[in-house]
């Protein structure tokens, strides 16, 4: 285990060498988009509370250039990978090859395509008035990223577009969507929402691995909220793999699987790039959140551990729920889901969540179940393109 160990901790050291050799000097853009031979313009955008974000948008693809393309806003997940729960970046939706990749498919079949990043991750990181290494600066968990990060960067592509947009969530990406269609936000700049992976109810995840993690979240909650940011290389975080690790029937032979299920089409010789650009920081505050979700299986704002501090924050002894059967029942939705997933549990999704959009009409949902998936096969898979991507693309050009 000691052995195990230590090597996870040098690929982390590793891969933070890698990403700054490929991004010292480039963006995203540069980087990861001009490559392909495609356009990619950078933009930042400032949300209400202060958080610097920056978005790349792909204007055209290779071959469509018609104008008034409808605008589409992806936003990447939260993946929990080798224990560490790490944020995703915008790099999420291009580390495959042009004809994989669901930003680069977009931008080929006529969408004119914007990717967000949430605050905390790297090419995020900038506020108008904190800095990373002030402990205010990550007092946060995703109940802001509804609050602010979301409407901010819908508001940004609707202004940019003159249009109404469509979004792609994975993973976290569809809990802040949800969260924020339940108190009708955003509505009136949305075209369609495709919600890849969805978590919304989290209490029955399977993962022996998120379990644990969540159980040392909320045990020792004040030990992880005095670290502030959840740097998935810490010392900290290394410590705490090693007790997940070795309790009694965890096995963290293939930590990525323990975590997520088994992913059916990855392809193995793209799995280190993929794995080289996702530890990304949150704020330890947003994964106590989400261990809370794990623990109580509600979808509720965040608790402070004590009535009193509940009522400062919200006039209320308890969390304010985000209350699913409040999206209305005619805002069109794709949800996809896969039967191997380890993070959105099947048992989740189909008795809560489904059953919270029991009353959808019945031509603005339309739900696709794919049994050989896990959690990162909707972002990754080689063959997602047609299994995924094209009902997904099918779904938003009749809305
Ligand atoms: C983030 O990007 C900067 C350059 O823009 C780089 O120096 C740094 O290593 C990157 N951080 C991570 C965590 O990858
Ligand atoms: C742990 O998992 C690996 C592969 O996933 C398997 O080969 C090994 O037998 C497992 N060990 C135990 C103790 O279950
Ligand atoms: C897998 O990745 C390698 C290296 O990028 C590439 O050459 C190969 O075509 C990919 N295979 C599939 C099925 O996408
Ligand atoms: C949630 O919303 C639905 C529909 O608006 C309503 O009937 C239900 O009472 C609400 N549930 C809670 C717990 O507020």
């Amino acid at each position: 285990m000691a052995n195990k160990l230590i090597l996870v901790v040098l690929f982390f050291l590793s891969a933070a060498e890698a990403r700054k050799r490929l991004y010292s000097v480039n963006g995203i853009c540069k980087s990861m988009v001009e490559t392909q031979g495609y356009d990619c313009e950078e933009h930042t955008v400032t949300t209400q509370d202060g958080y610097i974000l920056s978005m790349q948008r792909i204007p055209v693809g290779r071959s469509s250039k018609k104008p008034d393309k409808p605008p589409v806003l992806l936003q990447h997940g939260l993946l929990m990978v080798k224990v560490m729960v790490l944020l995703q970046d915008g790099i999420t939706w291009l580390l495959n090859s042009p004809q994989e990749s669901l930003a680069f498919i977009l931008a080929d079949n006529g969408f004119d395509v914007w990717l967000a990043n949430s605050r905390g991750t790297n090419y995020s990181r900038g506020h108008t008035s904190l800095s990373p290494n002030d402990p205010a600066y990550w007092d946060w968990s995703w109940d802001e990223l509804v609050a602010y990060d979301l409407p901010s960067s819908f508001q940004y592509v609707h202004d940019q577009t003159g249009q109404k947009l469509h979004y792609v969530g994975h993973s976290l990406g569809t809990l802040i969507a949800f969260a924020a269609f339940s108190q009708e936000k955003l509505l009136n700049m949305l075209r369609a929402a495709a919600l890849l992976s969805p978590i919304a109810y989290l209490g029955q995840v399977p993962s022996p691995l998120a379990r644990g993690a969540a159980e040392a979240f909320v045990a020792e909650d004040l030990y992880w909220l005095g670290l502030n940011e959840f740097a998935p290389r810490g010392e900290a975080v290394a410590k705490l793999l090693e007790d997940i690790c070795n309790k009694p029937n965890n096995n963290c032979t293939d930590l990525i699987t323990s975590l997520t299920g088994q992913n059916c089409c990855l392809n193995s010789s793209r799995t280190d790039v993929f794995l080289d650009h996702e530890p990304q920081s949150t704020a330890t505050k947003n994964m106590v959140h989400l261990a809370q979700m794990i623990r109580g299986g509600s979808i509720a704002m965040y608790n402070y551990g004590s009535e009193d501090e509940n009522n400062k924050h919200y006039g209320q002894p308890t969390p304010p729920l985000y209350n699913m059967s409040s999206i209305p029942n005619d805002l069109p939705l794709f949800l996809s889901y896969g039967g191997q997933d380890w993070l959105s549990d099947v048992n989740d999704v189909q008795t809560l969540l489904l059953g919270s959009l029991k009353d959808h009409d019945a031509d603005k949902l339309v739900v696709q179940f794919r049994e050989d998936y896990a959690h990162a096969d909707f972002v990754m898979a080689v063959n997602a393109n047609q299994v995924v991507y094209d009902p997904l693309m099918a779904f938003f050009n009749l809305q």
